[in-house]
């Protein structure tokens, strides 16, 4: 089939979606909803994990993670979903209640950094290095709304017990971790092909 000049997007280009966890000034957690998030590998001594962590406009997760400097990222699993979308589409600046919903938080293991209990995965991750992306920053001027790109170090992990049992094949231990993508239009998706909603709609059904 012949291929045509499309807009710039990246619609088709399955993202799974990250709740990342951070704790506020009073110890009480914060949590949004992430995308723009990639794996990438760290290549010092033995190399370690990293991932690439994106963030848009100025918004209390990211004033927190540059306040802490370490935040968790918990995969948000279809039974997350409403809360998810709650998180994603509540802003937490304009919102000073936003947390009235809270999943069940665990303290990290390593990090000092709230994790969500009914996440299948929860990484914790240290800021090694913040870089401004608009063309104003990074020709040297002032841009405060600007998208900023976070490096970090993955330094822990937890993971739900049943998805390290490798008798089980790996893919049904997928379909367990149930991890939900958007995968363009400003949709949540299943792995297995199954619509979930528009962005701003699974908040209402919980
Ligand atoms: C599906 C989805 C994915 C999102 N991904 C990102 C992202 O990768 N980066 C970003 O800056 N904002 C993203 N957002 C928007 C944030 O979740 C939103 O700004 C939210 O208010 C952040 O929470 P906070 O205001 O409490 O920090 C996404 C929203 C949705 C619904």
């Amino acid at each position: 089939m012949a291929k045509v000049k499309g807009k710039l997007s990246n619609n088709f280009c399955p993202q799974p979606l990250y709740l990342y966890g951070t704790y506020q000034e009073d110890g009480t957690p914060h949590f949004g909803l992430f995308c723009w998030f990639g794996w990438c590998w760290l290549g010092e001594g033995d190399g370690s994990l990293g991932a690439m962590v994106c963030i848009g406009e100025e918004k209390t997760t990211k004033d927190l993670i540059r306040k802490n400097g370490v935040f968790s990222a918990n995969l948000a699993g279809e039974a997350l979903l409403p809360l998810a979308d709650y998180y994603g589409c509540t802003s937490g600046r304009e919102n000073p209640d936003k947390m009235k919903r809270l999943p069940t938080v665990e303290p990290g293991q390593v990090l000092p950094v709230p994790t969500i209990a009914e996440s299948p995965v929860s990484v914790e991750l240290k800021v090694l290095k913040e870089e401004a992306l608009s063309q104003a920053r990074l020709n040297g001027e002032s841009a405060p709304g600007s998208s900023s790109l976070f490096l970090c170090q993955a330094v822990n992990v937890t993971i739900e017990e049943g998805l390290t049992d490798q008798s089980v094949p790996f893919l049904e231990r997928l379909a367990q971790a149930a991890p939900v993508i958007t995968s363009g239009e400003e949709r949540y998706v299943t792995l297995d092909g199954r619509d979930l909603g528009g962005w701003g709609e699974p908040q209402n059904k919980n």
